[in-house]
């Protein structure tokens, strides 16, 4: 991702987000839907903000106390709303997020449904408008199927004419496969007259905001840049939500690799937006990397990790089948195959869990190891512990949860089970298969189990018996 640039007041982003989504056939509005965990809105947002954009509007409509509180949540108050009470087209809804009559700049206007525009397109249509004398700069692409764009209408010299709804072309104009993506500079003095001229008389019925290209053509020369589809193109249905998703996957996970990170299928990374990876870090195929994510140098992550909000530390190892939620997998500790962290699980370094180990709001010290099935749930472990197989932390009686304390260097055989609250003490051993339910002594050695009895050659006897039934059965 570009480095944020310094910002402009030359220039307002009006980012049109009011629209239900029809295609989409979702209770959530369309801009809501995520691509790589982030709104598809956000994407477009986020690039304006990062070119230097100093007003971000985002107008809203449809469902607008979803997409307001979405935005409360992440811009740190840097974008702010307008409302479009009835989504009468695209040009009546730039007209609700105008800036105030005094700014005499550049009005960028963007569509909040198209999540691959990155701060580096945003950026390059700013130089493109400086550069210009013109009213009004936008983007082209060139697309195999143009099919629901609007189609750009040039004249004999090249010169742009106009911008042809899909649905208003004629069978000619369907053809041209060069394309509007909806990405525009406008000067804000040209922008203000223009609104005010669109009219409803179209296949659609609303105010087309692609109108107003033809009113700039006629007033001189409207620029165009052409850019590749891959960045520009739009979501209207699910089917293009996963194509948008697939093309960042890619991306995001290319940038990793670029940046030093091992990432041995970039088609099958699945990488959030907010995510960190640092040089040197290995990513097995089909890895989900979620939420806020955050991959040291060194660390190996194999196949089928699923990790959310997690920070997983310098060299670490994640076996395949992690599946880890707002948790730290400490530096050099090793998880898996097959292992769960619930939240607020802290592993500290050198510590492993093997597989069929869950843990939840449990804190793992230095060193200390529960390699085999076990259950370790509001647990307090100190450094060099070692938890054997089968070892089950009882922390729930039915109404509340209560710890399970085990100090350094305590040793808890196979197959017991910890009913907390308890303290197991500094050194102290628990013998295999003991239930634990009153606190054990620094050093002492706990046992629960029944003594063990054995009667010589007694297998043999029970053999007979057991023969002998079984003939009886059969001659019945
Ligand atoms: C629009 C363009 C089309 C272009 C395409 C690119 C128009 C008339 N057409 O068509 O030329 O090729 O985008 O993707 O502009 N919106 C509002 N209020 C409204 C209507 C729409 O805020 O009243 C918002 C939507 O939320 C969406 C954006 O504007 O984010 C575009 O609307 P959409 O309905 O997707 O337009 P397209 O039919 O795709
Ligand atoms: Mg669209």
């Amino acid at each position: 991702m570009l480095p944020s640039l310094p910002m402009t007041s030359e220039f307002v982003a009006v980012i049109l987000a009011a629209g239900q989504g029809t295609r989409m056939k979702s209770e959530l509005p369309k801009v809501l839907h995520a691509v790589a965990g982030v709104p598809i809105y956000a994407h477009v947002t986020q690039a304006a903000l990062a070119a230097g954009v100093a007003q971000v509007v985002l107008v809203v409509g449809h469902a607008r106390e979803a997409v307001e509180r979405d935005v409360a949540s992440r811009f740190e108050g840097r974008v702010s709303t307008a409302v479009q009470e009835q989504q009468l087209g695209t040009g009546d809804a730039v007209r609700a997020g105008m800036p105030a009559p005094d700014f005499d700049g550049w009005v960028l206007v963007l569509c909040g449904d198209t999540p691959l525009v990155s701060a580096g397109l945003v950026a390059a249509l700013m130089a493109e408008a400086r550069a210009s004398t013109g009213p009004l700069v936008m983007l082209t692409s060139t697309v195999e199927d143009p099919t629901g764009y609007g189609r750009i209408v040039r004249d004999g010299a090249g010169q742009v004419l106009a911008i042809r709804e899909h649905k208003d072309a004629s069978p000619e104009e369907r053809s041209l496969r060069e394309v509007n993506p909806a990405i525009y500079a406008m000067r804000a003095s040209f922008l203000r007259g223009a609104l005010g001229r669109l009219s409803t008389n179209n296949a659609q019925g609303e105010y087309y905001l692609t109108d107003v290209v033809a009113m700039a053509a006629a007033e001189g020369a409207v620029r165009t840049l052409d850019w590749p589809f891959a960045d520009t193109q739009g979501v209207n249905d699910r089917a293009q939500l996963a194509a948008c998703e697939s093309l960042l996957r890619v991306r995001l996970a290319n940038e990793l690799a670029r940046a030093g990170v091992t990432v041995r299928d970039p088609a099958t990374t699945y990488l959030d937006l907010g995510v960190r990876v640092e040089a040197d870090a290995v990513l097995e195929p089909n890895v989900h990397l979620r939420g806020k994510t955050v991959i040291e140098s060194g660390a190996r992550i194999e196949t089928g990790a699923v990790l959310s909000d997690v920070h997983v530390k310098r060299g670490a190892h994640l076996k395949p089948y992690t599946v880890a939620t707002r948790s730290v997998i400490g530096e050099q500790a090793q998880t898996g195959p097959f292992s769960h962290l619930r939240p607020d699980s802290v592993m500290e370094s050198d510590s492993h869990i093997g597989n069929f180990v869950e843990m939840k709001k449990t804190h793992l010290g230095k060193g200390s190891k529960a390699n085999h099935l076990a259950y370790l749930g509001d647990g307090e472990i100190g450094a060099n512990v070692n938890i054997g197989a089968g070892t089950i932390f009882c922390n729930y009686d039915g109404f509340g949860k209560h710890v399970t304390t085990l100090e350094d260097d305590v040793f808890i055989g196979s197959d017991s089970q910890l009913v907390a609250p308890v303290r197991v003490g500094k050194g102290a051993y628990v013998g295999t298969g003991t239930t634990v339910t009153v606190n054990v002594p620094a050093d002492a050695l706990a046992l629960s189990r029944t003594r063990q009895v054995n009667k010589e050659g007694y297998a043999e006897r029970l053999r007979r018996r057991f023969k002998a039934i079984k003939e009886a059965a059969q001659k019945k």
